[in-house]
């Protein structure tokens, strides 16, 4: 089975959150959102993987290379434009050839991997299988209907949704979805749609499996949707502590500290990360906080209230700024 991750897409949207254009870079616990998808695909035993680019090729195939630090080999694929989910496949077709595949959404994050979902796959040899999970908000999002346990029907952001069912962003396609692709028309966006693709495997009698899961989380642009994933990781990390913390620092809670870390006069509570050479002086650092690497904390001569107060509503943009300092 090959991968394909699509982090294709206009470098135009400009975020507060981020220097970076491209959206599937912004650090999610310090690390790109991309590379917890290809860390995913990896763990699931995939190792050939594709990766659609778009404006900002150059940013992410700095960040990636050529795939050696994750354990698997990275094709790039140019998408002239950013056409529609239907069109990345499309734009892939000589890279996948006639294997099946899973698809990525770069800008997706899934919790628990998709090792199950790749499993799933090969014993119930369907000819698509979509992952779902159940949303407060069907109408913003792509939605299946499902009956006896097959997808029936699709609908791109629904007005009127029949279920709570939104696609999240992983697929596993086998080579059906090549010809389904290449029979649909742009929708009302202009953009070549998935789920249009998927309805013509459904409607020709192929096998549409779904498989419900929790823990998703997509980019969206809004901070609380960042702080949300944030947590989702921070949740499940280990206690990993290098770098030198004083006699008068206190950390409780799992806390990643990286190399080269210096931590004085501080408490940290976690679930924490705190990135290679940033240093924590006279600070408080509450729960579920990311700090980035090269970053610098110090609040000097204010209570410590107002600083938590503070560093609470900065959290992952400490990070992306970088050595700040709060004074
Ligand atoms: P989005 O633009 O978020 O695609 P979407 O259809 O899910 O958008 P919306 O929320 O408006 O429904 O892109 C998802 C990921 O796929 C993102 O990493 C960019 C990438 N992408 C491509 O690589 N090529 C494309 O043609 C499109 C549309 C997206």
């Amino acid at each position: 089975m090959k991968g394909l991750i699509l982090s294709g897409g206009k470098g135009t949207r400009l975020r507060p959150l981020t220097h970076t254009s491209a959206k599937q870079l912004i650090p999610i616990a310090n690390k790109p959102i991309l590379f917890y998808a290809l860390e995913n695909l990896v763990e699931a035993g995939i190792k050939d993987i594709g990766i659609i680019v778009g404006d900002t090729k150059k940013e992410i195939m700095e960040a990636v290379g050529n795939g050696k630090a994750f354990n698997c080999k990275i094709t790039y694929i140019e998408q002239e434009s950013p056409l529609g989910l239907a069109h990345a496949v499309l734009t892939a077709e000589d890279f996948i050839k006639e294997e099946p595949f899973t698809m990525f959404l770069g800008d997706n994050f899934i919790k628990g991997g998709i090792t199950d979902f790749v499993k799933e796959f090969y014993r119930e040899k369907p000819n698509a299988l979509i992952l779902l999970t159940e949303v407060p908000n069907p109408w913003d999002f792509g939605v299946a209907e499902l009956k006896n346990k097959t997808v029936v029907k699709l609908v791109e952001k629904p007005k009127n949704p029949k279920s709570n069912l939104a696609l999240v962003g992983v697929y596993i396609f086998d080579s059906h979805i090549f010809k389904a692709s290449k029979k649909i028309k742009p929708s009302f966006r202009g953009e070549l749609e998935i789920t249009d693709a998927i309805q013509g495997l459904i409607d020709q009698g192929l096998k549409v499996n779904p498989h419900l899961i929790k823990g998703w989380w997509k980019d969206t642009g809004k901070l609380e949707d960042i702080l949300e994933a944030n947590r989702i990781v921070l949740e499940t990390i280990e206690n990993k502590i290098h770098g030198n913390i004083d006699n008068l620092s206190q950390i409780t809670g799992k806390a990643i500290i990286e190399k080269g870390v210096k931590i004085k006069n501080s408490v940290i509570r976690g679930p924490v990360i705190i990135g290679e050479n940033s240093r924590i002086i006279n600070s408080y650092i509450g729960p579920f906080t990311s700090i980035y690497y090269d970053c610098l904390i110090v609040i000097s001569n204010s209570p410590l209230k107002e600083g938590f107060i503070f560093l609470e509503a900065l959290k992952l943009m400490i990070g992306d700024h970088g050595k700040v300092g709060i004074i």
